[in-house]
Order: structure tokens, then sequence, then C-alpha cells
């Protein structure tokens, strides 16, 4: 919690340096090749876990296919549990990413090819059931296009703070940005949601929600949370060095503390097989140890 602690400069500046040290190579390499991912070797679970700590993300190439219960066997390795339920999930609530035809007169912009811009997950969800670990597995790539860009979170953090502690002040408001209600048809899907964005858990881990999208979201209108809110879009729209950029390839996939992350507008290609399908799974535990 310390360094989180706005009172506490001491402390968040010594885990500012150290942060930021971990970042020295610009982009910083998070790849890491295993053999399988559901039997990690220690060496294979040290590197992905040295990854996590430094930038809260790690990106792996499995040597060997990858299943649905593949998945569900790395995330147990990182204390990654329990599953979270959405509306999309498949039975087993690990979500199939694909493009899908248009039904029922919505469309959700994971299942087009259309860009999707920066969010954490399940930022509408309750307090309780928030999404704090996820693995996004990449089955099969696209044509073209669908590149993924991340930000670990406590990089924004720290960036916001050094800008102005008062944006970070805005920002652990527990009404800082409200989601309004999912209703389709008339039926309330999901209740509005109002929370912080940033939140510190009793175990002092960093916790962010966030979208870019201005439709799905209504800042608190006071000044800081607007200022904070607008140096974030620009950080995120930047060339900032702590951006990683990764068109994740078939059989590579992101484990992460559910960090933000976008992705761009791809193109598939049916007839030549060329069509992206991305396994994804959400948790409301964080990894083990990171
Ligand atoms: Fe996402």
């Amino acid at each position: 919690m310390q360094p989180f602690d706005l009172d506490n400069d001491s402390a968040y500046q010594a885990w500012r340096e150290v942060r930021l040290g971990q970042y020295k190579s610009p982009g910083g390499n998070p790849l890491v090749h295993v053999r399988d991912i559901a039997r990690l070797e220690p060496a294979e679970h040290a590197a992905l876990l040295a990854r996590c700590q430094a930038m809260n993300m790690a990106i792996y190439e499995a040597g060997s296919p990858v299943d649905k219960a593949a998945i569900r066997a790395l995330g147990r390795q990182f204390g990654l549990q329990t599953l979270d339920m959405n509306l999309r999930a498949d039975e087993d609530s690990i979500t199939s990413l694909r493009v899908v035809a248009e039904s029922a007169g919505t469309r959700y912009i994971p299942y087009t090819n259309r860009p999707l811009n920066w969010h954490t997950d399940g930022y509408y969800n309750r307090p309780q059931e928030q999404v704090r670990g996820i693995i996004m597995h990449c089955v099969s790539t696209s044509a073209s296009g669908g590149d993924n860009l991340f930000l670990d979170p406590e990089i924004a953090y720290l960036l916001l703070r050094d800008e102005n502690p008062d944006y970070i002040r805005a920002f652990m408001q527990p009404d800082a940005m409200t989601i309004p209600a999912n209703i389709e048809g008339g039926v309330e899907l999901r209740p509005q949601q109002s929370g912080p964005v940033f939140s510190v858990s009793a175990r002092g881990a960093l916790h962010m929600r966030y979208t870019a999208r201005t439709r799905s979201v209504e800042w608190k209108d006071d000044r800081n949370t607007r200022l904070a809110a607008g140096f974030l879009s620009e950080l995120l729209n930047s060339d900032a060095l702590y951006i990683v950029r990764h068109r994740l390839q078939a059989g590579q996939g992101i484990i992460c503390n559910n960090v933000l992350h976008k992705r761009e507008a791809f193109n598939d290609d049916a007839q030549s097989g060329r069509t992206r399908l991305l396994y994804r799974a959400r948790y409301h535990e964080r990894i083990q140890g990171a």
C-alpha cells in the first residue's frame, strides 16, 4: 500500500525508482518460450513470473498445442482460479474471440474486426467481481492487422502521479467513473456501475478500471478528474516508451494482471484460413507473487 499512499512520498519515490529501472530497456521484452503451458518447467515458470513482477505481464510462446484445458492449467500455476462469468463467455467461461455475424441487432466490438480502444477488462463489473488476472491465447491469426498494445497500469499510475498527485486523488474517488447500465431491448442486463479508476487491494496491489470509449463511461464532473482523464488519454495515444506493441502469433499468449490494452483493426481471409481466434480467460485473482 505504501507506494500508493499519496501521503508517503518517500515510499513512492523508492518504488518509482525500482519500477522505472525495470523498464530501462525500452519496450522490454516480455516474450518467454515455453514447452508446454499446462506443465511449465521451473525455469519457465520463473521467467514468466519475473516478467509479471517487472511489468505485470508476460507473453509466452508455446511449443506444443494449446486447448482451453491447457489455459486453465496455466492459470492454476499462477494462482488464477476463479473465472469471471460474463454475458458472452462460452459455457466453460473462457471466451472465444472471433469475428461473428451480427445477430439480434447488437454488435460487440470484440466480436468484430474493428479496433478496440484502450481499456482494462471488466471495468463494468461489480466491485467484488473485478477482473484482476487475464490470459489471452492466440489460436490463429488474421491475414493482416490486429496488433495489440499493452501498458502496465502501474506505469500509468506513476506517470499520472508525477504529473500531478491530485490526478491520482481524483482517480481514486469511488465515483470517479460511472458505467451506464447495459440495456438491450428494454431489459437491463447490467445495472449502472460506479467506481474508482485506481484502487489498492488489502494486500497492497494496485488495480485499475478504465475505458477510453467515451460512450461507455461518464467521468465525474470535477476539474481534476477531467484533467486526469485527458492526460491519460494523451499518454495512451502517444509513443510512450512503456507501451508494449505485440501482434500475438498463433501459439502465443499473454498472462497479465489485467493491464491496459487495445487492439488494432484487422482483416481475416477465410479463403486462406487466416482468421483470428483468441481464447480469453478472465480471473478474479491476480497472478500469485506478482
Ligand atoms: Fe480486453
